[in-house]
Formats: structure tokens, C-alpha cells, sequence
């Protein structure tokens, strides 16, 4: 544990915690979902043998292979930017056979995905998501773009199985940020109940089945979730509900980690 000079901890902030983990996981570079994700994903979007199905950012080609060989889609293609996944991701797709896949070695803000019907695209990096926007904004109707935690920016949703959001062309405008939050969460406010509930449905959705820091996620998720709530005012209480101080006295004193400051 640090300490200050005074042999008190020191109490850091939650975005310089963050800061200090490895880039490649909070740039999302490095983040692979599982297959129990794809599987469920790909359920809820209701893939099938019709479908042209595009992965933006495929990784390894696991999510490519599950929606070719389990789901049968007519046609699967990953794009990725990284050489090196993209060759993993052949190499996996040929010992499959599976001959109705591609993978293909590009940056996605330069790519053509036209004849697409379901696209999977995790990015959280703002300017990539503004910059596929006219993309997908020009997709045939009906395509159904995937996205997890958020809809497309200023989007409402049209289905969700949180943290799994489907956003189909054309898309809805949100009147503003409140209305879109309230669309993903599906109530009038946001308490301590929906926040912890929806906390961890995202880090059992795309945690490893065997992760043992998932109540430690799901405690700063479920913050993060109120204090957003609360500062854009669809929180259902003024005060700090007993729940939210207990976890953020949790944080505290046991990481040594400070998020009341985030509250406006
Ligand atoms: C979960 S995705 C999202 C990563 C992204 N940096 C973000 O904004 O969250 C991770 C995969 O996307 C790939 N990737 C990142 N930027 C890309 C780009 N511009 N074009 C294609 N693939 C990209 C990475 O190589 C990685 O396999």
C-alpha cells in the first residue's frame, strides 16, 4: 500500500487509478470478448443463415467462427487493424475449413461493409465511433449494428439485452443524453438497485468466466452508473443513497481509491 509522508495511505482518484492500468486493456486494444459473449450477442440479434455478418475489430476470428459454424450466416467477415490478430485469425479460420469467412487486415474508418446486415462494433474511442457514423447512417434499412454498454452516439436504442444494445437503420434520435440513458436502463430514474444490477450484468457479459476481481468491477461500475445518473439529474434521489456512500467508503478505505469527487 503507498503512503504519504505521514504514513497515511495515499487516497488517489478513480480516473488516475484508471490511468494507471495497462493501456492496452482501457484503450480496449488488448480486450477479447469470450465465446459465451458471441454465443449470447448473436442469440439476441437473432443471427441466422440470411445474414452477412461483419465483425469491426474481430481480434482473434473467435466471434467470425462462432457465427459462421454455429449460427450459419450466409457470409462472416472480421476486419482488424492489427496484422498479427488478423493472421491468428486465418490461421484458426483455415484449420476450420470454414470457407465462408474472411478476415481482412485494415483500418476500419477505410473500409467497405456495404452488403452488410449485422456489424459488431466495441469501440469506445469517441473519434472512431464519429467517424463510422456516416457510415452506418448510409447502411441499407434494417441493418443492425451491435454495440455494448451504449447505443451510437445520440442514438435511442432499438432492442437491448444490456450490456448488448441493437441499433438498426435508420436510427432514432435521442432528444438528449437523459432520454437516451433512461432508453438504455428502461426506467424513470436511476437508484442504487439498477445501477449495481446493470454494474453486473456487463461484467458477467464480457468478464472471463473464471475472473476474480468481478465484484471489484462491478462495485466502480455501479458507482460510475449513479454518479453519471445523478450529475445528468435521472438520479431518484438527491442525496447519496446509504448503498452508494457504504461502496464509496469501501473504495476508499480498502483501495484507497476516491470517486466522490466525481459528483457535481
Ligand atoms: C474491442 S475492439 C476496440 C478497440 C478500440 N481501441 C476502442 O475504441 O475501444 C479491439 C480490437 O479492435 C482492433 N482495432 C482497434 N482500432 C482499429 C481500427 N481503427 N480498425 C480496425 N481494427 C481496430 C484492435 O486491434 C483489437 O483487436
Amino acid at each position: 500500500m503507498k503512503t504519504s509522508g505521514n504514513d497515511s495511505p495515499t487516497i488517489i482518484k478513480l480516473e488516475d487509478y484508471l490511468s494507471s492500468l495497462p493501456t492496452g486493456i482501457m484503450s480496449g486494444e488488448d480486450v477479447q470478448l469470450p465465446d459465451h459473449s458471441f454465443r449470447k450477442i448473436f442469440e439476441f440479434v437473432d443471427l441466422n443463415e440470411k445474414d452477412v455478418f461483419y465483425h469491426l475489430g474481430c481480434g482473434n476470428g473467435r466471434g467470425i467462427a462462432i457465427a459462421s459454424e454455429e449460427f450459419g450466416v450466409k457470409k462472416a467477415v472480421g476486419i482488424d487493424i492489427d496484422s498479427k490478430k488478423i493472421d491468428e485469425a486465418k490461421q484458426f479460420l483455415d484449420e476450420k475449413k470454414l470457407y465462408n469467412t474472411q478476415v481482412i487486415n485494415e483500418n476500419i474508418l477505410n473500409s467497405q461493409f456495404d452488403d452488410a446486415s449485422v456489424i459488431l462494433f466495441w469501440f469506445t474511442d469517441t473519434k472512431i465511433i464519429e467517424s463510422m457514423m456516416d457510415k452506418f447512417e448510409k447502411m441499407g434499412n434494417e441493418c443492425k449494428i451491435i454495440t455494448i454498454w451504449g447505443p451510437l452516439p445520440g442514438c435511442l436504442p432499438d432492442q437491448i439485452d444490456f450490456p448488448y444494445i441493437i441499433n438498426q437503420v435508420p436510427f432514432r434520435q435521442a432528444k438528449d443524453l437523459k432520454e437516451q440513458l433512461l432508453a438504455v436502463f428502461g426506467s424513470k430514474c436511476i437508484d442504487f438497485v439498477n445501477a449495481w444490477e446493470f454494474a453486473e450484468r456487463y461484467t458477467k457479459a464480457i468478464g472471463a468466466p473464471d475472473a476474480g476481481n468481478d465484484r471489484f468491477l462491478t462495485i466502480i461500475q455501479s458507482l460510475v452508473i449513479w454518479i453519471n445518473a445523478k450529475n445528468l439529474g435521472v438520479a431518484c434521489t438527491d442525496e447519496i443513497p446509504p448503498a452508494i456512500k457504504n461502496y464509496m467508503g469501501i473504495l476508499r478505505n480498502f483501495f484507497n481509491i476516491e470517486v466522490e469527487h466525481l459528483i457535481k
